[in-house]
């Protein structure tokens, strides 16, 4: 039997990936991977357990036994919980985003999330969302994009964002933030932010949430995804 379908969408943050990712496996009804999370709540974990985040030995330890559970709440917002705490809150925060791109640029951390990435592979098919999802994780996948945007773009997407759930940060402090991250998870030696040779690359920075979403469709119709599995 070969193996289920994956969609990968990578990007930088604020490109609007998770939402698309999340509006293409409800629509597919596929299973749905934020490899981004996993990294989040790596960092979590680390503050949690006291471990500094570029500690890459003792970083890697908790990476390899990482207890996480995602649950899907009535909403439609999904849960994290590490070591049964509830953390969905902590880890989408500026700093949860420092802490996962610290962490992440550790090759043996990466290595240690690899295996639990590739689980989710299951039928009817699954969307994965990331940095690396069409380059190293699943390089076979049949489909995959890359979004971008502007940082300027993305930093403003990311403001409206936070000021709805009530943080206070400000427009320039964001814009150097996405540029350090971007700086750092493109520069890194091991699975960096570039798209995949087979990528399709949509840049998001004047297109709406539907209009990218229907640029997708339109990639999964020709390449006969919709209604496999
Ligand atoms: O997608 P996100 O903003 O939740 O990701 C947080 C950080 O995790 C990001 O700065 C880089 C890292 N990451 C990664 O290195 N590889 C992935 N596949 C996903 C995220």
């Amino acid at each position: 039997m070969s193996a289920s379908p994956v969609i990968t969408v990578d990007g930088p943050s604020g490109v609007g990936k998770g939402t698309i990712a999340h509006r293409l496996s409800d629509h597919l009804g596929w299973h749905l991977l934020d490899s981004g999370a996993l990294y989040r709540v790596t960092g979590q974990a680390c503050v949690i357990e006291g471990v500094a985040w570029d500690d890459a030995e003792a970083v890697t330890e908790v990476a390899r036994n990482l207890d996480v559970r995602f649950t899907g709440s009535a909403d439609g917002e999904v849960l994290v919980a590490y070591k049964g705490e509830d953390v969905s809150d902590a880890i989408r925060t500026e700093e949860g985003g420092r802490g996962a791109s610290t962490v992440a640029a550790i090759p043996s951390v990466r290595t240690a999330l690899l295996a639990r990435q590739r689980q989710m592979r299951q039928p009817p098919g699954l969307v994965a969302d990331g940095r690396d999802m069409g380059t190293v994780v699943f390089s076979d996948a049949p489909l995959k994009f890359f979004l971008t945007a502007s940082a300027g773009e993305r930093a403003r997407r990311r403001h409206k964002q936070l000021i709805a759930k009530g943080e206070s940060v400000s427009l320039p402090r964001l814009l150097r933030d996405i540029q350090e991250r971007d700086e750092r998870d493109s520069t890194r030696d091991v699975a960096p932010l570039v798209p995949a040779e087979d990528a399709i690359i949509i840049d998001t920075s004047s297109l709406s949430i539907e209009e990218v979403f229907e640029q997708v469709m339109a990639a999964v119709k020709e390449r006969g995804l919709e209604g496999m599995g």
